[in-house]
């Protein structure tokens, strides 16, 4: 298995370019489920997570062509089988998001429940109620969903919790159901709002896109669209911002939309990180004495994402003072506090609130990746730490950085990928 082995104590200077978006490229590939097109995708980033969704698509009989230039072409006029099978969704729960345009492309679609997440149950129970609200039929059996949805129709569907998933699966429904639904307390994430945008442009009608709100009014076909480019990850470039705060030095993170990281920037602000925000890239100039403890609570889009609560974790390892964070999205989303520690940090938890000394002098050790983000934290502790670290089971990182260590390189850290 690939470990990472990293050298700490360097300072990082130069330019990041940050890819497109995971959260965004995996709804979008699903969504070519819907009709019967040729897409071409591109600012894909090469990510385990983006070849998961294509093997799936594949399985079901779409063409998926990876290209040179960061594009997939896909196919999906031979699409003839509407089943996820567990193999594939267990290992990227991100897969459930077939369920619905399955539903609205054959009216019937059998996909596995994606099962446990280190975090927590993280159960699908929005989708499934949203969806039987458009009239679906669910049954489970041996661990599948079973749903048949001949006769879609729309309705007023509230989420007792924000849902990124549940509100693209259901809104994926919702387009081609007679009649109008409408989602209260639907996701606003932009990756959500790139999904329905696209949706649109494929001949959807849907309102209230980047607000909670959405209003579908159902019609009954969509059309082709030929290309379309995902948006960049915020969360990509949240962790490059991050990683030069905490390491010190001076970067550029490139490629960028700025307004989606508003609450990210806010907070490392109001840590006293100076930044530089430009029109599509963001300059960082930190200096590890300067920074000062900032309380945080994660939240929904716009909050700061659960997806840089690790990252953040492990900045405010090095400022000044003690520093608490509330984690509001999954209560048990904390797994990369253990390891921390072993790196030195003193980072203790009450119920869903880590509390955080700031002020720590890291040391590097053997620890281990135990989810994608958490992987991301621990290379930004490894390269602030002195001496070496050793990081196992980095195909975590693999699943949503695209390249982590090539960049890193390219601005100065010291990362080998080694077997
Ligand atoms: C997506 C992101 C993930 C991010 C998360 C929250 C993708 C591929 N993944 O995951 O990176 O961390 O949003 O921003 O986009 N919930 C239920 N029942 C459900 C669905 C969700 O109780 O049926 C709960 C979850 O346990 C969690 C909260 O709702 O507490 C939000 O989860 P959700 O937004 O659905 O996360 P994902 O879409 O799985």
């Amino acid at each position: 298995m690939d470990y990472f082995e990293i050298n700490g104590s360097k300072t990082l200077n130069g330019v990041v370019e940050v890819g497109g978006a995971k959260n965004a490229v995996l709804p979008l590939m699903a969504a070519t489920i819907l009709n019967k097109g040729k897409l071409r995708i591109s600012n894909v980033p090469t990510l385990s997570d983006s070849i998961t969704m294509s093997k799936l698509l594949e399985e079901m009989g779409v063409e998926v062509k990876f290209e040179s230039d960061n594009s997939i072409f896909v196919d999906s006029s031979k699409l003839d089988t509407p089943f996820a099978p567990y193999d594939l969704v267990k290992t990227m729960r991100a897969s459930f998001y077939v369920l619905g345009p399955l539903l609205a492309r054959f009216g019937k679609a059998k996909v596995s429940l994606p099962g446990g997440c280190a975090w927590g149950p993280r159960p699908v129970d929005f989708h499934l109620e949203g969806l039987k609200a458009l009239g679906v039929k669910i049954s489970i059996e041996n661990g599948y969903v079973v749903a048949d949805g001949s006769n879609l129709t729309g309705n007023k569907i509230h989420f007792p919790k924000i849902s990124v998933g549940a509100t693209g699966n259901v809104v994926m429904v919702a387009i081609l159901a007679k009649g109008r639904t409408t989602i209260t307390n639907a996701a606003s994430e932009p990756e959500i709002q790139q999904l329905c945008e696209m949706l649109n442009s494929m001949g959807a009608n849907i309102s209230g896109i980047g607000s909670n709100i959405l209003t579908i009014e159902g019609v009954s076909s969509l059309n082709s669209i030929s290309n379309i480019s995902v948006i960049p990850d915020r969360i990509e470039a949240g962790t490059f911002l991050i990683a030069a705060a905490a390491i010190g030095g001076e970067v550029e993170v490139t490629n960028i939309i700025p307004e989606h990281l508003d609450s990210v920037i806010n907070c490392l602000q109001k840590a006293n990180i100076q930044l530089e925000v430009k029109d599509s890239s963001i300059v960082v100039r930190s200096k590890k004495e300067d920074i000062l403890s900032t309380n945080i609570e994660t939240n929904e889009y716009p909050g700061f994402p659960t997806d840089l609560q690790a990252q953040w974790m492990m900045l405010m390892c090095l400022a000044k003072g003690n520093s608490t964070i509330k984690e509001n999205i999954y209560y048990d989303r904390f797994t990369h506090i253990m390891e921390l520690n072993r790196l030195g940090c003193n980072i203790k938890l009450e119920d869903s609130v880590a509390i955080i000394e700031g002020d720590r002098k890291l040391i590097g050790a053997d620890v281990m990746s135990t989810d994608i983000r958490a992987s991301a934290a621990l290379i930004i502790a490894a390269l602030c730490a002195s001496g070496t670290t050793k990081i196992s089971r980095i195909y975590h990182i693999d699943r949503g950085y695209d390249n982590i260590e090539k960049k890193l390189t390219n601005i100065g850290a010291e990362i080998f990928r080694k077997k």
